[in-house]
């Protein structure tokens, strides 16, 4: 929790994105926030994404009126662009921020083809750039995040690594019930979303390797995020909700599959859902 201030703080006191910039820049920023918004949209981003999903429905508005990316939760782009380039594990080697904007495209987004040195990467990259105006740079040599989220990312983790380690057909019985109770209102029975409620599982959904697909990292996304606006779930029914979503059908990615994101944790699939 007190991390959480933390970061409240920073991006309370460094986060001076205010006016949009002068000329050229200035609707390269706004093509980006509006891509950001609208990414199956956009007449620009449409052809790259399968997934009818908008960057917005995970990294997060503060409120209605308020910019993508800019809620004070895991989510948040502020500071992002504060430590790029940076070295990921998954390329080892150093990425650039639109590099990791793709990874988002392509694993998240269901994508179709790489966004790197187009309009739309360009453009995705000047708006989230932007959104770090005034903050400090720190490059990192650990993760392509800011070394505050590789803490509180990692922490939280091991804390539902530890608890989805310990998953039997019960968990999944009780993340059913839960997420009827709790998340089926706005995102559908059937986890196809409604409206403007994004899908959570199914066709249109983020594929298997997609952040959100890793049990821990949708957990630790889930618990400081969900129900909307109305967020009070254990530790517990945030994994067994989790477990739940997350066992249900999505595109795989590169012939990554739903059921790898549980061998990795050295759980059987089947067994949890039968
Ligand atoms: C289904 C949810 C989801 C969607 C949709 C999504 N992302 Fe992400 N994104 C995540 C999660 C979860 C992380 C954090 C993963 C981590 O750090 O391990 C992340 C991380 C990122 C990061 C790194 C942020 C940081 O500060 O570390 C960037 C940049 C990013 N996403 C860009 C995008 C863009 C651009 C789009 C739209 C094309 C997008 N994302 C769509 C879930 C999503
Ligand atoms: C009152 C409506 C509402 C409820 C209840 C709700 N959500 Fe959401 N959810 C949203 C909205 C709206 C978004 C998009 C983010 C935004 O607009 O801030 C979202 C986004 C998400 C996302 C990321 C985008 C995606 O589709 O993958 C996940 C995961 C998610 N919700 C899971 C849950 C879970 C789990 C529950 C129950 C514990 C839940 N939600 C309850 C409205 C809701």
């Amino acid at each position: 929790m007190k991390k959480k201030i933390v970061l409240t703080f920073i991006i309370t006191v460094f986060s001076m994105a205010g006016e949009y910039p002068q000329g050229k820049l200035g609707e390269v920023v706004k093509l980006g926030e509006d891509i950001v918004n609208h990414t199956d949209t956009n007449t620009l981003s449409k052809p790259y994404v399968r997934s009818q999903l908008q960057c917005s429905n995970c990294h997060r508005k503060k409120g209605a009126d308020s910019r993508a990316g800019t809620a004070k939760t895991i989510g948040t782009f502020v500071g992002t662009s504060t430590s790029f380039p940076a070295y990921s594990k998954r390329h080892k080697d150093i990425i650039s921020l639109q590099n990791r904007i793709d990874g988002c495209f392509l694993r998240c987004m269901n994508g179709t083809k790489s966004v790197v040195n187009t309009k739309v990467g360009i453009a995705v990259e000047s708006y989230i750039t932007w959104l770090s105006t005034g903050m400090p740079v720190k490059m990192s040599s650990k993760a392509p995040r800011t070394p505050l989220k590789i803490e509180m990312w990692s922490k939280s983790r091991k804390k539902f690594i530890a608890l989805f380690k310990k998953t039997t057909h019960q968990n999944y019985l009780s993340g059913k019930a839960l997420y009827v109770k709790e998340c089926a209102s706005c995102h559908g029975d059937d986890g196809q979303g409604k409206g403007t409620f994004p899908p959570l599982w199914g066709s249109t959904s983020y594929t298997a390797d997609g952040s959100m697909a890793k049990l821990p990292n949708a957990a630790t996304w889930i618990e400081d995020n969900m129900p909307l606006n109305n967020t009070h779930l254990t530790d517990q029914q945030t994994a067994d909700i989790t477990l739940y979503i997350n066992a249900q059908p999505r595109p795989e990615y590169r012939g990554f599959k739903v059921e790898d994101n549980f061998k990795k944790l050295g759980l059987d699939l089947e067994k949890i859902k039968n």
